[in-house]
């Protein structure tokens, strides 16, 4: 069985990357067990906060990577860039201060995000990048999902009804899944 984890960059309710990552759970394939993640409670980073004690929702969050076998960050895109808050918690889980392993190294990674703008998050999934290089993640660049126009792609209640966004949403997760199913079975 292969383990993914999903991960919004955005602590919004109605956050429509929350609302992509959502809609992408049940299109992952057979035999595939595909688990969100949250940021949510996950305090500024403090290095003295962390001398005391890694925080539940960090500690949490960092098993959950751990236990997967691919991850995908679903980023919001802010100022042309990736959020702070999701930053945050990236940097929390990556601390090695405590002696803990890097979850990072060499897992796979992938990024999707839709925005309301025109170009669907486009330099914030770039702005990844170098922060998941630096960390050693195995980045996968099969595919790219960007999706503009993220208010016209979601009904009020978070549904994603855009058939298009509905059909690469699944190529994007179908992709992925089958890289991580090949390189665990390697
Ligand atoms: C934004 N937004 C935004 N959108 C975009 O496409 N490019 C950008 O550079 C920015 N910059 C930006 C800065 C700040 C401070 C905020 C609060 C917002 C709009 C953003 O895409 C929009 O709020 C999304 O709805 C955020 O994602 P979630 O929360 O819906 O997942």
């Amino acid at each position: 069985m292969t383990t993914l984890i999903g991960i919004s960059g955005s602590l919004r309710k109605a956050s429509f990357n929350t609302a992509l990552l959502q809609a992408a759970i049940p299109l992952a394939p057979v035999n595939v067990t595909f688990v969100a993640g949250t940021i949510e409670g996950i305090p500024l980073y403090n290095a003295d906060i962390e001398r005391e004690g890694v925080p539940e929702p960090v500690q949490r969050l960092k098993d959950q990577i751990a236990s997967a076998d691919g991850v995908l960050l679903f980023t919001p895109e802010y100022n042309n860039s990736l959020p702070g808050v999701f930053k945050n918690a990236i940097d929390w889980v990556s601390s090695s201060m405590t002696g803990a392993p890097n979850v990072f190294a060499g897992r796979a990674f992938a990024i999707a995000g839709t925005s309301p703008g025109p170009f669907g998050t486009l330099l914030g999934q770039n702005a990844w990048l170098p922060v998941l290089r630096t960390l050693g993640a195995d980045l996968w660049s099969g595919k790219r999902l960007m999706l503009p126009k993220a208010g016209s792609l979601f009904d009020g209640d978070g549904k994603l009804t855009d058939e298009d966004a509905r059909a690469r949403l699944k190529t994007f997760v179908e992709a992925f899944a089958a890289y991580v199913k090949r390189k665990t079975a390697a």
